[in-house]
């Protein structure tokens, strides 16, 4: 009797703490499809647009991925994508095409094509989307990511300080702080990329992000700020930081731009990069 029941405890123990992390969704018949929907939030409507997997399983627990828009963009250009060679972004960000159906894509639509957060209500925009879709769809609560470039990246940054609990991992992609930071005293694993000629939201406005969490992880900051070199971006991986919270930084030459290229490279680095950076996580 007595080693039954140490051997239940040891069983017990040896349960990973991931328990429970299936969405309420997971097991029913979906409703939800590949369309645009809208819903209330504050009286304010709001659009965005679902991508779930061509093999949807209801007894797999999914990824669930927000991909924002960056200023004058929209939910309907992050699904179709722009041409990349014009300083566009890849549809979804160039994830769902490395995703091979294994996550379900949140494009939220911003109000006045961006993402103020007046009031906190982008923030509330997506505590909604989430109860929405896990509702109905089987996410995986432990693997929420948020990503986006320029304002999309300030979008994602803003969720890393007000939904720590709720996010596993952000890719920024030349932000800054434009969405505020409520909250912002927790750590979230953080992707951040930027370009030393941005001329739009300038580098020391995407290593103030970075440096947020770089503190709020615990990692050590290296002894100079790493460069790029020449045209070639220079990808650092944060030592010393809490387990399960890294940090990688890449710092690239160009401009503001979420299709930036390495030399006589025609893929753009930040879809692999983020991808490889949400995917450590399972
Ligand atoms: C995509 O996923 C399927 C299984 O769901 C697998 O068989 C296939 O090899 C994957 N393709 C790539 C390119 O990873
Ligand atoms: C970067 O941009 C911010 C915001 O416009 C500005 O306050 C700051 O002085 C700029 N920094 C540099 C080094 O240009």
């Amino acid at each position: 009797m007595r080693g039954l029941f140490a051997s239940a405890c040891l069983l017990l123990a040896s349960v990973p703490a991931v328990l429970g992390a299936s969405s309420a969704g997971c097991g029913k018949a979906k409703t939800l499809t590949n369309k645009q929907y809208s819903m209330q939030v504050n009286g304010k409507n709001r659009n965005y647009f679902l991508n779930i997997p061509d093999n949807y399983d209801n007894s797999h627990p999914y990824r669930l991925v927000f991909t924002w828009h960056q200023l004058g963009g929209s939910a309907q250009k992050i699904v179709n994508g722009e041409d990349p060679n014009k300083g566009g972004a890849l549809p979804y960000y160039g994830l769902k095409a490395i995703a091979n159906n294994s996550a379900i894509f949140v494009v939220p639509d911003g109000l006045s094509a961006g993402w103020g957060n007046q009031g906190g209500e982008d923030v509330t925009f997506f505590d909604q989307l989430v109860k929405t879709v896990e509702a109905d769809l089987c996410v995986d609560t432990n693997l929420r990511f948020s990503t986006g470039f320029s304002y999309g990246g300030a979008m994602s940054y803003a969720l890393a300080c007000a939904r720590p609990d709720m996010i596993r991992a952000v890719a920024v992609i030349s932000g800054a702080q434009l969405s505020g930071c409520s909250g912002g005293t927790k750590p979230v694993a953080y992707y951040g990329q930027h370009g030393t000629s941005d001329s739009v939201l300038n580098v020391s406005q995407g290593r103030a992000l970075r440096d947020k969490f770089v503190a709020n992880n615990g990692c050590t900051k290296p002894g100079s700020e790493p460069a790029p070199q020449g045209s070639n971006s220079v990808k650092t991986v944060y030592s010393g930081c809490k387990e399960g919270y890294p940090l990688t930084w890449v710092i690239h030459s160009g401009d503001h731009n979420p299709s930036q290229t390495n030399q006589g490279q025609s893929t753009p680095f930040a879809p692999g990069n983020s991808w490889a950076f949400f995917t450590q996580f399972s």
